[in-house]
């Protein structure tokens, strides 16, 4: 097994490239490494991760910072000057007191973070963002993932913004939507027959044999995962620079569940809100549950599974992250859970009609299981409560299409609309 990407190697990197990181570190054994296109440990063969060297960073420098995510670059893995280069400018999404829906469930303060809004729709253009910066530095000539959806969708975009070439491979059966917010923005979106955790096999495969390509979550994950980190900062910088008792967060690899918890480890170290205890709790649809099975079950590694359910972004059966986040779910007093198709379906029009908010079937999943938490009492109706919302619902209309339509076809005239009984 390569240990890092031969064709990323030995990039004149300048100076602050990658901001107050200061070297990778193993996850497992904490052996350290130079900054670079790296991602597995050389002694153990573990995840690496950015460490970094904080100044003093206070809320009102963030504050004055843009809209958007490069307002925490002092705590990403990103130079000075991100702003100056071509990107998406994702971030600062909406955080949303979700009223309604909380008295739905019988909880007493709940908060949509509403991702949805991004760029292109979800989440991803987050960890992109990031990425692209990385992928910048090391001097790469090609921008390219193994995606479920979503992250095709935000690599493709990101790299026509940046003017680098693109290649997005995904699963062959994904919807047709996610193929189409792919295909709009690159002409080369590869359609690999199988799935996920195929697609990331042979992506990690082109990784070791081609010059110059970045693949975001493959050879520049630690610097790509970091940008999960945001969404975290977000939440407590709207919230008044507090954080939340409780945090439900989708689950597939499992790299935003654990990224989210790190922010918010950041945020109190640095001294920028309370430190205060909080639970995470992770979400997944039980056609493709392994973290949720090895919650379950007591187990410290993830059993993987062949994915089959409707929320295709969350199919991972093999989650890269799956025992870190068993760890922080357990360590803070979370859980993780999963739910049926139809829950999801049903979750999906819960929040659309009770908060105006269309969300994907990953949005569902993390709704509804936020409604399984509740009524299975793992989860403190009393205490307040964010849900992360990670994309949009068009990316998915199929989920829901039996679900919702017209109330009734009728003739143009009043006698019609007064017979259909909807006045
Ligand atoms: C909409 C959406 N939500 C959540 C996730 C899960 O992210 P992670 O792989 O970081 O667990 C994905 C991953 O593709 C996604 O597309
Ligand atoms: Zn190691």
């Amino acid at each position: 097994m390569s240990t890092s990407a031969p064709s990323l190697a030995a990039p004149a990197l300048r100076e602050g490239a990658f901001g107050n990181a200061v070297e990778l570190v193993c996850r497992e054994c904490g052996t350290t490494r130079e900054l670079g296109p790296h991602y597995v440990c050389a002694e153990c063969f573990g995840p690496l991760e950015i460490r970094y060297d904080f100044p003093a960073i206070t809320r009102e420098q963030i504050a004055a910072g843009p809209n958007n995510i490069w307002r925490y670059k002092a705590l990403l893995p990103v130079p000075d000057d991100i702003e100056l280069s071509p990107n998406l400018e994702p971030g600062f999404t909406r955080l949303l007191k979700a009223d309604n829906l909380a008295a739905e469930l019988g909880l007493k303060s709940l908060w949509v973070k509403d991702d949805s809004t991004n760029p292109t729709n979800s989440f991803k253009d987050r960890v992109v963002a990031c990425a692209l910066s990385a992928a910048r530095e090391f001097g790469s000539k090609v921008f390219a993932c193994p995606s479920t959806g979503n992250l095709a969708n935000a690599v493709a975009a990101a790299g026509a913004r940046a003017g680098i070439k693109t290649v997005v491979f995904i699963p062959s059966n994904l919807e047709t939507p996610k193929q189409v917010n792919s295909a709009v923005y690159t002409e080369n979106l590869v359609a690999v027959d199988g799935n996920y955790d195929d697609v990331n096999k042979l992506a990690s495969e082109i990784a070791g044999e081609q010059d110059g390509w970045a693949f975001v979550n493959v050879n520049v994950r630690p610097f790509y995962a970091e940008g999960s980190k945001t969404l975290g900062y977000e939440i407590a910088e709207q919230l008044g620079w507090r954080l939340p008792d409780q945090i439900v967060i989708p689950v597939a690899s499992g790299s935003q569940l654990t990224k989210v918890h790190k922010s918010f480890k950041e945020l109190i170290a640095l001294g920028l809100v309370e430190d205060k205890p909080y639970k995470v709790f992770g979400a997944q649809a039980t056609g493709c549950s392994p973290v949720s099975e090895a919650f379950r079950e007591g187990w410290d590694v993830v059993r993987p599974v062949r994915p089959d359910t409707i929320a295709k972004s969350l199919a991972i059966g093999n989650p890269a992250d799956g025992a870190y986040v068993l760890d922080i779910c357990r360590e803070t007093g979370g859980a993780i859970a999963d739910i049926s198709d139809d829950e999801v379906r049903d979750a999906i029009v819960l929040l659309a009609r009770t908060e105006g908010i269309f969300t994907e079937t990953a949005g569902g999943t993390t709704v509804g299981v936020l409604k399984k938490l509740v009524e299975t009492g793992q989860l403190d109706p009393e205490l307040e409560t964010v849900v992360i919302n990670t994309g949009h619902g068009l990316k998915t209309l199929d989920a829901v299409t039996e679900l919702v339509g017209p109330a009734a076809t009728i003739a143009p005239t009043y006698e019609a609309f007064v017979a259909a009984g909807i006045a």
